[in-house]
């Protein structure tokens, strides 16, 4: 399967730093909701819906080492792997997300009759 990238970001409309960092928030992309997370190493995208009981994790907080805390129960999420913490025993999915010049891209995997 291929993976199709949708600009989030255009840097000439948002400016370069649309998103602070340790921040996150929800985007919609496709109609698809997506967490968005910008660390000092750059933006990474979950699910945007906690699988514990479909909390908006867009609404959480987000450590530095990159874990998304759910706003609801606080279970977490690593937005590098989409894993919870080993007792949660759950994930949520992650998404590739590029920085290129012109702005900030999301993937999202898509079958050759939806390019
Ligand atoms: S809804 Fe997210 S931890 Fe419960």
């Amino acid at each position: 399967m291929a993976i199709k990238f949708f600009k989030i970001y255009d840097f000439e409309e948002h400016g370069e730093a649309p998103q602070e960092i340790n921040s996150l928030r929800t985007v919609e992309v496709e109609g698809k909701r997506v967490c968005l997370v910008r660390l000092a190493e750059g933006y990474f995208a979950i699910d945007d819906k906690c699988p514990h009981a479909g909390a908006r994790l867009g609404l959480g907080k987000c450590t530095p080492e990159g874990m998304v805390i759910c706003p609801i129960h606080r279970y977490q999420y690593n937005v590098k792997t989409g894993r919870g913490l080993p007792q949660q025993g759950d994930y949520v999915n992650s998404y590739p997300v590029e920085t290129r010049n012109d702005g900030v891209y999301i993937g999202f995997e898509k079958k050759w009759w939806q390019f």
